[in-house]
């Protein structure tokens, strides 16, 4: 899969300790990639990272975004063939509590990872992860579009959408002869090993594990739900046709992409709420809708990736079903705690992923 282009290749993986991270370093170990990490801490207690016992297979480095000396030098140190970005403050709620660290990660530290890789010239080829949410939200019913309006009205939102004027400014400044970089926008990610606070899937995991009802914010909110695996199989994609160019193909550097489901997925919280208790065995969901925070968080929120489609032949693999099952199938293995690291489950599901992905002709997995 991917033309092999990611075995023997040297990767650093910003963010490898958070939910996002720690499934693309497990995946890209699969496809055969050394791997090293950057990331200050842990941020959950449960993790997917522990839970697999990722340390024991990368470089691990524990360090801080903003600390542009420290990340400058464990990248020239590990000599990376292709960088992903994905250490940010990742939670919208908490952009409330801190703006702060918020802006000063998202914002600040995509400029470090831009800066540093100015003199990492071993670096071929840069994901920046990014969000839907850099888009303006004007809640409209059509699927936002890479060339709409950055924006954002709360900070973790605003924080993203400066990010891409970052990394754009940067790939347009200075990379003009590398490395060729590209932005990426995923929608909502679900799938087993998140634990991250006010997030439905893992609150629903801590509700039910303890035998608690879960409280959903807002219930009837749609989101463009998509299983881990979905956009990581985008950024993979984007990342081999960075690092070998195709002819026949444009070029894909300074270009961003939206991943996200088929513009069909309609799905509600309350829905995936339904779909992770059915597919949880000895669970019955039961919901305790609050208001809390409705005024602050976006209702409708789509994307259209007709462009991945259009430039990479990417689009999502799974139905909200299969995702919702393969979510609820990891944390049930998690809780039944018969597997001792829950590394082989973990590839186990990227595996059971990729042979779909193949059954289904995704032009990625040859
Ligand atoms: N999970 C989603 O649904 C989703 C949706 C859209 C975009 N994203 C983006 O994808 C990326 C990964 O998201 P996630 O869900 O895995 O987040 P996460 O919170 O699980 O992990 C965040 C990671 O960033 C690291 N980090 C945070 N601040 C740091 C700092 N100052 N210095 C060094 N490391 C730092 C953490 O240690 C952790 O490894 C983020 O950029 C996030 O904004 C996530």
């Amino acid at each position: 899969m991917f033309a092999n282009v990611f075995n023997g290749k040297r990767v650093f993986i910003t963010g490898h300790t958070g939910f996002k991270g720690s499934w693309l370093a497990a995946w890209l170990l699969h496809l055969g990639a050394q791997v090293a990490g950057y990331a200050c801490d842990i941020p959950t207690n449960p993790s997917h990272f522990e839970a697999m016992g990722l340390c024991a297979h990368i470089k691990d480095i524990r360090a801080d975004i903003r600390d542009r000396d420290r990340l400058k030098q464990a990248m020239q140190e590990w000599k990376p063939d292709i960088l992903f970005h994905l250490a940010a403050q990742a939670l919208v709620r908490t952009s409330y509590e801190d703006p702060i660290t918020t802006f000063e990660s998202n914002m600040l530290g995509t400029l470090n990872v831009l800066e540093s890789m100015r003199h990492c010239p071993s670096i071929q080829a840069a994901v920046i992860i990014t969000s839907d949410k850099c888009y303006r939200n004007d809640e409209q019913v059509w699927g936002y579009r890479e060339n709409d309006a950055l924006g954002g009205h709360d900070p973790y939102s605003a924080s993203k959408g400066c990010a891409e004027i970052i990394a754009h400014s940067y790939f347009s400044s200075f990379f003009h002869n590398g490395p060729r970089c590209v932005t990426v926008r995923a929608g909502n990610v679900i799938g087993g090993g998140d634990w991250a606070k006010d997030r439905i899937v893992p609150d629903c995991a801590r509700a039910w594990a303890k035998g608690e009802p879960v409280t959903i914010r807002n219930p009837h909110a749609t989101r463009p739900w998509q299983l881990v695996l979905e956009p990581l199989s985008g950024y993979l994609l984007v990342a081999q046709k960075l690092l070998v160019p195709d002819p026949n193909t444009p070029q894909l550097h300074g270009e961003a992409y939206n991943f996200g489901p088929d513009a069909s997925v309609h799905a509600t919280v309350g829905d995936v709420v339904q779909g992770l208790a059915y597919h949880w065995p000895g669970f019955q969901s039961t919901m305790l809708p609050t208001e809390q925070t409705q005024a602050k968080e976006c209702t409708l929120l789509k994307l259209c990736c007709d462009k991945a489609l259009a430039h990479l032949n990417w689009k999502a693999t799974l139905t909200f079903e299969e995702t919702v099952r393969e979510t609820a199938f990891w944390y049930h293995t998690y809780y039944r705690g018969n597997q001792k690291s829950m590394l082989d489950c973990t590839l186990g599901q990227i595996k059971s992923y990729v042979n779909t992905a193949e059954l289904r002709n995704q032009p990625w997995t040859k």
